[in-house]
């Protein structure tokens, strides 16, 4: 917290204030969603570490958050998440840091026929929605404060078998088991878990076209990226475990819990299966 910082009791070497300075990890920040959670944890008066793929985004986004907060302590460090080399060069930047909140917003949510992937797509969105989310928080437990609280972007796609959109709802599914499996094992040592499941949030222009032509359900449903970011910390810090951001969404939720599976399948694959997405 920044505020520490002012009162002067952790001003001596230049080592001893970066270990003792609490940052706030964001993957996926160049996003939209990503950006959004970044300036609500500055308004928290949090220290941010970010990252996304492209330097010159990242270096854009903190010139952008610096005119707002001018008094921000603002890292950031570009990593490709499903490049094993490229993380560890993330971890060795960061080695230093000492971590009171990690939000994992990276997501690769390429959608199309499991045919028509090659390997090298499949190896990277399911890193990205998966594995590297759950290395990022491996480290930070390795590089927490006193108290770390933990939020994973999963999606509510991920509740449920979606065919065309498999590897997105199934990495998303396991981002989610992870969550609350961590959730457990920590419990009581300072440490929280949540996982946030949003439904359609007006992101990128092709997520916003999408949502338009869901009919009014879809456009009930939908939240705003600023909506699902202050929903989402304030159920994290609440201690929650699994979180579906939006009354709409959670109806849905449970109402499509209760079709019978083959049908629920087959409704999940309606929805998808006249549209890809492969922006990645
Ligand atoms: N939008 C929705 O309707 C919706 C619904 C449910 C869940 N979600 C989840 O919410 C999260 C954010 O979504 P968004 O709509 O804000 O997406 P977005 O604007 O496309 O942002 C995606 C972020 O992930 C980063 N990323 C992608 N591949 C990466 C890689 N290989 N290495 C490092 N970073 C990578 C991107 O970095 P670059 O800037 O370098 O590309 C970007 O910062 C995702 O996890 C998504 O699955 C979204």
């Amino acid at each position: 917290m920044r505020s520490a910082v002012k009162n002067g009791v952790y001003k001596r070497a230049a080592v001893c204030y970066n270990i003792c300075m609490e940052y706030t990890l964001i993957t996926g920040a160049t996003g939209v969603l990503g950006r959004e959670f970044s300036l609500q944890c500055l308004s928290n008066g949090e220290n941010l570490y970010l990252t996304g793929r492209s330097d010159a985004k990242l270096s854009a986004l903190r010139r952008e958050l610096l005119e707002s907060h001018p008094e921000a302590e603002i890292k950031i460090f570009a990593c490709d998440l499903a490049n094993e080399d490229s993380l560890g060069n993330l971890f060795a930047d960061a080695q230093n840091l000492t971590f009171s909140r990690l939000i994992n917003v990276a997501g690769a949510d390429v959608q199309k026929p499991f045919s028509q992937y090659t390997h090298k797509k499949l190896t990277m969105q399911s890193r990205v929605n998966f594995e590297a989310a759950a290395a990022m928080c491996l480290f930070c437990l390795a590089h927490r404060a006193q108290k770390i609280c933990i939020i994973n972007i999963s999606s509510l796609a991920g509740e449920f078998v979606t065919p065309y959109f498999a590897v997105y709802a199934s990495s998303k599914g396991a981002l989610t088991s992870f969550s609350q499996a961590l959730a457990y094992e920590c419990g009581g040592t300072g440490v929280t878990v949540c996982a946030v499941l949003p439904g359609a949030v007006y992101t990128r222009p092709d997520v916003k076209e999408y949502i338009s032509k869901q009919g009014l359900w879809g456009r009930i449903a939908a939240k705003t990226p600023k909506y699902v970011a202050a929903k989402a910390l304030k159920a994290a810090n609440r201690g929650k475990t699994k979180y579906v951001p939006g009354v709409a969404n959670k109806l849905l939720y449970f109402a499509t819990k209760l079709l019978p599976p083959r049908l629920r399948i087959a409704a999940c694959a309606a929805v998808r299966k006249n549209m890809q997405k492969d922006a990645f």
